[in-house]
């Protein structure tokens, strides 16, 4: 749900006037078409954000295998350059007002053997916003997600607990409730599963720019001041 999310936040901040800049630094998993590698996250995020920032600022590193970073790199005897994230970063910092980046599968999936998307979120002093896919298994994932960031000492925007399934379960109905007991960082609500729209237009749904529109002033609350000064 982290694509989902991002781009829906990026599309309610464009609407609200906000000038914000999208980054993917890795994505891996990506098809070819037309003899290029086509990075359908960050194709997602740079629409949802309705800007025209060069597709290699907004994803430096793409890979059509399906796995870690470091592993898809290495496996190409390539090595993932950190000065490189961190120069692009830079230059869409500069431009934007604000940057909202997508990490790839979980916060301690590794990017090089010394840098994990945590340390990434270090490095650029950002804030995290956790998404917890709701499941059996959920409560422990998000634990050892939360206590990392919380041990990195970087500030967390909150968590949002995401259904991307139409599944039901007795894990999923009760989840909520139990994160927001367990976790020491706000839990801002629940993404319901959008049904009727499919693949990565999904972040246009109504349903969920309502909802996402609903958390703006928590996890933006100085963006909120302003606006409504
Ligand atoms: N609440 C939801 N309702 C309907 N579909 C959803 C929902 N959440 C996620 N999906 C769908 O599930 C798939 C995976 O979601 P998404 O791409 O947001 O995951 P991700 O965390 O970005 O994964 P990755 O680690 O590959 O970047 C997408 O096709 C997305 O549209
Ligand atoms: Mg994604």
């Amino acid at each position: 749900g982290k694509t989902l999310i991002a781009a829906g936040l990026a599309h309610a901040l464009q609407t609200l006037g906000v000038d914000i800049g999208v980054m993917k630094p890795v994505e891996t998993g990506c098809p070819m078409r037309d003899g290029r590698l086509q990075p359908p996250d960050a194709l997602a995020l740079r629409e949802a954000a309705g800007l025209r920032d060069a597709l290699d600022l907004i994803n430096p590193y793409r890979f059509h295998a399906p796995l870690a970073p470091m592993v898809a790199a290495e496996r190409l005897r390539r090595c993932i350059d950190v000065e490189r994230l961190l120069e692009r970063f830079g230059r869409l910092a500069d431009r934007h007002t604000m940057m909202l980046v997508e990490g790839a599968g979980g916060l301690l999936v590794p990017i090089t053997e010394k840098l994990s998307f945590l340390d990434l979120a270090v490095r650029l002093q950002l804030p995290v916003l956790v998404v917890i896919g709701s499941r059996l298994g959920a409560l422990n994932h998000a634990r050892l997600t939360v206590e990392a960031v919380l041990a990195a000492g970087i500030p967390v925007a909150g968590a949002i607990v995401n259904r991307a399934t139409p599944e039901r379960s007795l894990a999923r109905t009760t989840n909520l409730a139990a994160l927001r007991r367990l976790l020491a960082i706000p839990v801002l609500g629940e993404i319901p599963y959008l049904s009727g729209i499919r693949g990565h237009a999904v972040w246009r749904s109504p349903v969920l720019q309502r909802i996402l529109a609903s958390y703006l002033g928590d996890l933006f609350p100085e963006l909120i001041k302003e606006s409504a000064q």
